[in-house]
């Protein structure tokens, strides 16, 4: 490497590291709170309740964790490329908050993982359970939008990365991921450990989805309307794949036992995904105002 490569350094700069960035805090929240072990949990009570149910109903349950287990897959494997710009644009903060983001999702997987095998039981495949609207999300635009940094850091690229990662995938998609899992869970009152590891989850997520609204925010205040047009567009574009996620699931679901295992109602699910997509653009929209000082010292507890 050449020595003069590299001349200066954030941590020796005055002002040195910003402890009142919200990345910086978010960090710390993450030291706190992201450090639960997947492998912790005791899922015994978990695998007996399974036993306890029908065939229809473990038949709902392995289909949503497939769509879980690969789409935590899928991000973990996705994730690096936004890592790398920030830590090639010098947002050491941020790549410093991100290392922990990356490690999250990794526990994620194994956290689907172990209730695949130790709960469901299940060694066979699985893939078949991903409909068109998942196989184009988490096949073709997730990877599209994230390996597209790797040669155009430009802020529409990363933009274009962060809603369809933080604010589609994480905030639309998994969201109503959880409240399917909680509707089932809390409604017969089963699996307690795969309902804490569930809670530790989406607490996970949550800090992701505000690092994402965090991003596009600062991009928004930093290059202006062409970015919030970008985000706007690429918003609405993916909004029929991720509500077609779950009316392709739902509907299959129907079809194979004549009605939908423990009653949920796909239009409960559908306007959950509609609440929680019209939150994301609410909040990117109030961004639209904010001055950048304000935005990165944001506290990072509101969502
Ligand atoms: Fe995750
Ligand atoms: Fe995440």
């Amino acid at each position: 490497m050449d020595p003069s490569l590299r001349t200066t350094y954030r941590s020796l700069a005055a002002g040195r590291l910003d402890h009142g960035h919200v990345a910086w805090r978010l960090f710390q929240k993450a030291k706190r709170l992201g450090t639960w072990d997947p492998a912790a949990f005791d899922l015994a009570q978990d695998a007996a309740d399974w036993r306890a149910l029908s065939d229809a109903e473990r038949d709902l349950l392995r289909h949503l964790t497939s769509l879980f287990v690969a789409g935590e897959e899928a991000v973990t494997l996705d994730l690096l490329p936004l890592l790398e710009t920030m830590a090639h644009e010098g947002r050491l903060e941020e790549e410093i908050y991100l290392t922990s983001f990356l490690w999250e999702e990794a526990k994620h997987v194994e956290f689907f993982d172990r209730f695949l095998h130790e709960v469901a039981g299940a060694d066979d495949d699985l893939h078949a359970y991903h409909g068109a609207s998942y196989r184009t999300l988490f096949g073709l635009e997730l990877p599209r939008a994230m390996d597209r940094l790797r040669t155009d850091r430009s802020p529409g690229a990363q933009a274009e990365a962060s809603v369809c990662y933080n604010m589609v995938v994480e905030g639309v998609l998994a969201e109503t991921g959880y409240h399917a899992w909680y509707t089932v869970l809390r409604k017969r009152n089963i699996m307690p450990g795969t309902l804490e590891g569930i809670e530790h989850v989406q607490r996970d997520e949550a800090r992701h989805i505000r690092y994402g609204v965090f991003l596009l925010s600062r991009l928004i205040a930093e290059h202006g309307e062409p970015v919030w047009q970008t985000v706007q567009r690429r918003m609405m574009e993916l909004l029929p794949t991720a509500v077609g996620v779950f009316t392709e699931a739902l509907t299959e679901l129907e079809q194979r036992h004549g009605r939908i295992p423990f009653d949920l109602d796909p239009e409960d699910i559908a306007g959950f995904a509609m609440t929680q997509f019209q939150k994301r653009m609410a909040r990117l929209e109030k961004a639209r105002s904010q001055a950048l000082g304000t935005l990165l010292h944001e506290d990072p507890d509101i969502p």
